[in-house]
């Protein structure tokens, strides 16, 4: 492909980054419409069993409110006939809000108060009076692993590797040995925006939904099947989000109680999450894992176990790569690997930033961590000795893995050589001090994606495709390739997301969407080229008239013959010439099947943490973290370091804050709220450095280019925690570390 890489590669502002600051960017929740109704929804107090009656009288006495949607009196709709699955969803049954009378956990929606005012709906809803029967619920891992099953269907890519050799008899031989259990708690997503929708009714039955999502066309295909709705009716746009992390993959309930109460009522509806109502749905699953590590005296490994067991609910198997990630990182004669889920009364966990990798990650590299001070070995030389050159999870070449440069860069960034390896060895004042490090991967995946290219009379550019920009950076950057593709300046091209009437996309997740997108984007600018190339030749005397598309370039405005620049039309001519107001091109970008079926592809990163223990209080200050990072091409290092950094941030709130606690007797996360839910603050933060790592790859994607939304999480906590046992000589395997396990 022809690159003019004015932009490609170069630190830009973000081109939405004013309308974010100013408020002129609107979120779902923000979109009016006359006359709009507002829903406000009431949640079970019980985790388990089934309403006897519902009291809605005293709330629909109150003046302004509409009605009162329970499962007594709910509209039947398509999906209560029908098994339809979103996109995202795992196997098993989709919740079906205001069905019937069973209450499957605690904060189920069981009523949804619709008035004329916010306020309204929201003291109505205050009034509505459930009895439940209450059941035995059970919400605790620990006691309900023992029912730990492996899930008879898979979600896709989530099967365990297949294992190698014995790895319980090469243990029990091997000189060096470590066997443990590591733990992280279940975490709530909390992106700033809660979830929202807002369901525009419209003349016969048409409906605009602006929908806090990470891909409006699992919100359109969502109320299409569940509500028996051709997909021509409903109109998903949602330009902007605020935060995403995984929240927003799967349409959530206010979604269908809004729709719901739209269709019945033919009013324009919205129903917002309040932040107690954020977690009454998705989350990070609590996981155990148990990871068992042999090794000569070297370090080399001869034995890899590494088996996890984490929750998921009644009516669905949510599942994530927990367990393969060891295998990825690490060559070891004999391996085994197993993932076992286990029912709890809860919601279904679902994908929160790299679901899955930072969990299994902080088992493995806690137990490399103490394997290196088992065998009086460096940690990172440990990690080097043990170093994968092939995925022997699927038994394929790696596109490209500059891991080593990673460590190398890494290392001499952070002052790794300099580091006096026994625990305690180390101190300031009444601080310990502890150096720590781990490495971490994740997939480096590709997804279909159509994407257009729009010239207009004047010359502008659009590119767009329907997949969202969560705050990643996602219009920047097609903004840049589709600048560079035409030789266009920034402020000449336009991009357009999320909307359903863009060209197809899958929903912003996984870390796919630079690659997947970019390359869509580009491959329709290289189409729109082409044919404006064709309709510049048709121009009478075209100084252009002869030429070949590769005897062309795009520069100014204009397209040229390479060797003579005198020889060149103006764009806007060309598309004024054509006899439209506008050429469009499209494209679909698509993995290519024999590049994947011989190569597996990830992001890797090296990660060495400074923190400072103070040794009275338990506090764990993290002045430093070193974050070096191999993703391919970096397409805009602004904003891509401004991902990792976020990635850094969250693995600092995952290592010592993060943590939803649940009241097992009542079944139900305590502390939800901002107060009681402690995420970093400012003052938790210093020093974070992101190192971005030359890695050329030619087959992961057309563009080079692998994503890298989610590696900046995956091994900080690990490191983190490593670093404490080197300042305190104290090995925590439970997440998240506070005062209490520090001290
Ligand atoms: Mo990501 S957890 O796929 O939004």
């Amino acid at each position: 492909m022809l690159r003019n890489e004015r932009n490609f590669g170069s630190p830009r502002d973000r081109v939405d980054g004013r309308a974010k600051v100013t408020g002129a960017a609107q979120y779902a929740a923000e979109f009016n419409a006359p006359d709009l109704l507002h829903g406000y929804v009431v949640s079970s107090t019980i985790a388990k069993g089934r309403i006897t009656s519902i009291d809605t009288q005293k709330a629909l006495d109150v003046p302004g409110v509409l009605k009162v949607f329970t499962h007594d009196n709910r509209p039947a709709t398509a999906w209560f006939s029908s098994s339809y699955q979103d996109e995202v969803a795992p196997p098993g049954t989709p919740f079906r809000p205001l069905y019937d009378e069973q209450i499957y956990y605690s904060g189920q929606p069981i009523a949804l108060v619709v008035a004329e005012s916010f306020d309204v709906a929201r003291y109505a809803a205050s009034l509505v009076e459930a009895t439940y029967e209450a059941g035995a619920h059970e919400t605790d891992l620990k006691l309900a692993r023992a029912a730990a099953y492996v899930p008879p269907k898979k979600r896709q890519g989530m099967k365990p590797p297949a294992s190698k050799g014995d790895a319980m008899a090469a243990y029990a031989k091997a000189p060096l040995r470590i066997a443990n259990d590591y733990s992280i708690a279940n975490e709530h997503h909390n992106p700033m925006e809660p979830h929202a929708s807002t369901v525009i009714f419209e003349a016969g039955g048409k409906l605009t939904i602006h929908d806090k999502i990470q891909g409006v066309m699992n919100t359109q295909s969502y109320v299409s099947g569940v509500f028996g709705l051709p997909a021509s009716d409903i109109h998903v746009v949602s330009p902007f989000v605020g935060g995403g992390f995984g929240s927003g993959l799967r349409p959530q309930y206010q979604l269908f109680l809004a729709v719901m109460a739209a269709l019945d009522l033919k009013r324009s509806v919205r129903v917002e999450m309040t932040r107690d109502q954020m977690f009454t749905f998705t989350h990070r699953p609590e996981t155990i894992n148990t990871v068992l590590l042999g090794a000569d005296k070297t370090g080399r490994l001869s034995a890899l176990r590494h088996q996890a067991v984490a929750v998921t609910s009644r009516f669905e198997d949510y599942q994530e790569v927990v367990v393969n990630w060891s295998g990825i990182l690490y060559d070891a004669e004999n391996k085994q690997f197993d993932y076992r889920i286990a029912k709890v009364d809860t919601y279904t966990p679902g994908d929160m930033r790299a679901p899955g990798a930072p969990l299994g990650t902080f088992a493995i590299e806690s137990a490399m961590d103490e394997l290196a001070y088992a065998g009086n070995i460096d940690p990172l030389e440990l990690r080097l000795r043990n170093y994968s050159t092939r995925d022997e999870t699927t038994n394929k070449e790696f596109t490209s893995k500059e891991l080593r440069a990673c460590f190398q860069l890494g290392a001499e960034k952070f002052g790794w050589s300099r580091r006096s390896p026994a625990p305690r060895s180390m101190r300031e004042g009444r601080e310990l001090i502890g150096w720590g490090m781990a490495s971490g991967c994740w997939e480096a995946q590709f997804s279909k994606t159509s994407a257009k290219a729009v010239l207009t009379s004047d010359g502008r550019l659009e590119v767009g495709t329907a997949t969202a920009d969560i705050g990643t950076g996602t219009y920047t950057i097609l903004t840049q390739i589709g600048a560079d593709a035409l030789g266009l300046d920034m402020e000449q091209v336009t991009a357009k997301l999320a909307d359903t009437t863009l060209p197809k996309s899958p929903v912003e997740g996984g870390s796919w969407t630079a690659a997947s997108a970019g390359t869509a984007v580009q491959m329709a600018c290289e189409a729109l080229k082409k044919t404006l190339l064709q309709e510049a030749q048709k121009i009478e005397g075209s100084p252009l008239a002869d030429a070949k598309y590769e005897d062309v370039v795009f520069a100014n405005g204009r397209i040229a013959m390479a060797d003579d620049a005198g020889r060149s039309l103006d764009l806007s001519d060309v598309v004024r010439h054509s006899g439209q107001s506008e050429i469009e091109e499209q494209a679909t970008a698509q993995p290519d099947s024999k590049v994947q079926a011989q190569y597996a592809a990830y992001t890797h990163s090296a990660v060495f943490v400074e923190v400072r223990v103070d040794e009275q209080l338990g506090l764990v200050r993290i002045p430093r973290i070193v974050n070096a990072v191999a993703a391919g091409r970096i397409i805009n290092p602004k904003t891509a370091r401004s991902q990792v950094t976020g990635g850094t941030v969250w693995g600092i709130g995952m290592a010592l804050h993060e943590e939803s606690l649940t009241d097992h007797n009542l079944g139900r996360f305590m502390n939800h709220n901002l107060a009681e839910y402690h995420v970093p603050a400012n003052a938790d933060i210093y020093d974070i450095d992101v190192i971005f790592v030359p890695e050329e790859d030619d087959k992961v994607s057309p563009i080079g280019v692998k994503g890298l939304g989610e590696i900046g999480i995956v091994a900080t906590p690990a490191a983190i925690a490593n670093a404490i046992f080197h300042a305190t000589g104290k090995r925590i395997r439970e997440l998240p570390i506070t005062i209490d396990k520090v001290l």
